[in-house]
């Protein structure tokens, strides 16, 4: 590719990327359409992974009401629980492994989907509970083949995961967030219809909107996939491979509708035009950052969430008892601070990133990019109520030190930076993120 000088070859760099992607329907009303999509695979059996509160809504009978229509059997396990953990995807690989069904139908947020996707793995190769997650916290085992297919219909904008062949899942024996990785799990079709953003809590917009943003910008300012090593078997071309046109296209566009509805989407659930787009944002990030892989900002939100003892989030946010920060919220309180620090990197990227989201800073130079783009996260947070940075979720720059070393154990999205990242740049950057106004 020779448009770009950010992609330029580099000495043992990757000269190929390859993009994986689901057969994808997009529109109001296609919840109807999942039963016969269901048929068109061949599937006549499924297992509907979603969890309580989602098995008892409208849109739910809908789906079911498809799948009958179609004459497609299936059972339902509705047990997943938000932020699920290993123990979590074992229960669910049990339910799937014992219904012998030939294929999975996933309906939820990304705690449903990853936990479908992650269950789908132990089902069909099952194995001790962390050997496919990422080192240092699993073996890092290779999905050994193929699993029956996966369908996945997501309810809020934010994951992207109908799009991934990510899998995010806490390890409770470690209390923190680690990644399978693999083609295998990437659903075969994604059916997302926006009806499910009708009902939303402006809390879960916002904090699943600070998601797909901070996807975007991770992706649009990610290494270069010409700066990670070539490999010589196509097989072992990873999925996290660095930035590259594919996920240019979808992260510019990506950031242009959240940068223009995010506010919007939040204020009013009956701005449909702003939701629907928030949901298509998030796919559209999910394509960028599945074929790309984050970086710092999602790599230090495992710390976040790993050592938090005292935050409680909104009434208007369905969780259970106990610390609980929404995996958006625990993104963006590091994404300003991080976005100071990477530009430097990349500033050129992060510029065009803070243009995509609506800055008109035409006198910025390289030296001003890192604080563009994070004066404009920082405008959205406060414009849709987000907390003030790590302090508002109870830690002072006192904590930074345990939280970067929380942090530096998410090896390929550290590395997956546009500068390299040492243990005292992850403390500042923690530090930096303790309060922005
Ligand atoms: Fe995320």
């Amino acid at each position: 590719m020779g448009c770009c000088h950010y992609f330029a070859p580099t000495d043992g760099g990757s000269a190929a990327f390859t993009v994986e992607m689901p057969r994808y329907t997009f529109g109001r009303g296609t919840m109807r359409e999942i039963g016969a999509r269901l048929r068109m695979r061949g599937l006549t059996r499924v297992a509907l992974v979603t969890d309580a509160y989602l098995a008892g809504t409208a849109p739910m009978e809908t789906v079911r009401a498809s799948m009958r229509a179609a004459g497609v059997e299936f059972a339902e396990y509705a047990e997943v629980r938000i932020e699920p953990n290993d123990s979590g995807v074992l229960d669910c690989a049990r339910f799937v492994a014992e219904g012998r069904f030939d294929g999975v139908l996933a309906v939820g947020g990304g705690s449903v989907i990853d936990t479908a996707k992650g269950a789908l793995v132990y089902a069909t190769h099952p194995a001790p509970a962390t050997d496919y997650f990422a080192p240092p916290a699993g073996a890092g085992r290779a999905v050994p083949g193929p699993l029956r297919p996966i369908v996945a219909c997501p309810t809020t904008a934010g994951t992207g995961s109908e799009a991934t062949g990510l899998s995010v899942i806490r390890i409770g024996s470690l209390d923190t967030k680690f990644v399978i990785a693999s083609r295998h799990i990437l659903p075969v079709e994604a059916v997302v219809d926006p009806t499910w953003m009708d009902t939303l809590p402006r809390t879960v917009v916002a904090s699943s909107g600070f998601d797909l943003l901070s996807h975007a910008i991770e992706t649009y300012t990610a290494r270069a996939y010409t700066r990670w090593p070539a490999v010589e078997d196509p097989a072992a071309r990873p999925m996290i491979q660095g930035a590259n046109p594919w996920s240019d296209l979808h992260a510019r566009e990506a950031l242009r509708i959240v940068g223009a509805m995010l506010e919007r989407g939040v204020a009013d659930a009956a701005d449909h035009e702003a939701r629907d787009a928030l949901i298509w944002a998030a796919s559209l990030a999910g394509m960028a950052f599945g074929n790309c892989g984050t970086h710092l900002p999602h790599a230090f939100s495992y710390g976040v969430t790993h050592l938090l003892r005292e935050f409680r989030i909104p009434a208007d946010y369905p969780a259970g008892d106990g610390p609980f920060v929404p995996h958006g919220i625990s993104v963006i309180v590091n994404s300003p601070s991080v976005f100071r620090f990477t530009a430097r990197g990349a500033p050129e990227r992060h510029l065009e990133a803070a243009a995509c989201l609506g800055v008109t800073a035409r006198d910025a130079t390289p030296d001003d990019a890192g604080e563009v783009v994070a004066g404009r996260i920082v405008e959205l947070m406060r414009a849709t109520g987000m907390p003030n940075g790590l302090g508002a979720l109870g830690f002072t720059a006192a904590d930074a030190p345990a939280l970067a070393d929380s942090a530096l154990r998410q090896r390929r999205a550290i590395g997956n930076a546009p500068r390299d990242t040492a243990r005292d740049d992850a403390i500042a950057i923690f530090e930096g993120a303790v309060s922005y106004w």
